[in-house]
């Protein structure tokens, strides 16, 4: 039996099935979304790559009454779709377009960087940050030892985000199969 999950999740992922999006974020993952930003009752929350909003229902779920939650997905129909499930909520903002039409809303306390910016520019993904924001991707595939590899080959994106300078970075496994990379920008 699966765990319930929160009704705008079901809604989010009943219009993805309508339309066969596939790459909606497990539940796994949502309640670790849900968990962190509850973490920021005030903060501005962020997700690039809102899909059918499955990931963006996840963060409204643990959304604080003062906090603020804008995602931007460049498929007008997905973003379009996401935005009627969060109409009636003044605190989410649905953008239609490019991920760095998020910039004009950093810094963020919360980044789920899911579609957009994680392989194309790893620099300004970390620099929409406030300090102490908290940056999540999913995705990847479990890998011990040191460097991450990713089928037999160093991966060198993992590798980046774990190793960055600006970051305290980890790894979470969210199934047998995959992890995501949980990180905090450092305020010094
Ligand atoms: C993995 S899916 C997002 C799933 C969603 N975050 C969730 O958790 O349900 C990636 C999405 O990012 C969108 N995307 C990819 N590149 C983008 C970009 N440069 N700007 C905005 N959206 C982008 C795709 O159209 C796709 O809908």
């Amino acid at each position: 039996m699966r765990r319930a999950v929160p009704l705008t999740v079901a809604e989010a992922e009943r219009s993805a099935a309508e339309v066969g999006f596939t790459q909606s974020c497990i539940p796994e993952v949502g309640r670790l979304l849900s968990a962190i930003a509850a973490t920021k009752p005030a903060g501005v929350i962020a997700e690039s790559g809102t899909g059918t909003g499955v990931g963006t229902a996840w963060l409204h779920n643990g959304l604080g009454l003062d906090a603020r939650l804008v995602t931007v997905e460049r498929d007008p129909d997905r973003a379009a779709r996401a935005a009627a499930l969060f109409a009636d909520d003044p605190r989410v903002t649905v953008l239609t377009g490019d991920w760095r039409l998020l910039e004009a809303h950093a810094p963020f306390d919360v980044f789920f960087c899911d579609g957009g910016g994680k392989r194309d520019d790893p620099e300004r993904v970390v620099n929409l940050l406030a300090p102490g924001g908290v940056l999540i991707m999913d995705d990847f595939t479990p890998s011990t030892g040191w460097p991450p590899l990713f089928e037999g080959k160093v991966d060198a994106l993992r590798s980046h985000y774990l190793g960055h300078p600006r970051l305290m970075a980890t790894e979470v496994l969210t199934t047998a199969t995959s992890v995501a990379i949980v990180a905090a920008r450092v305020s010094w």
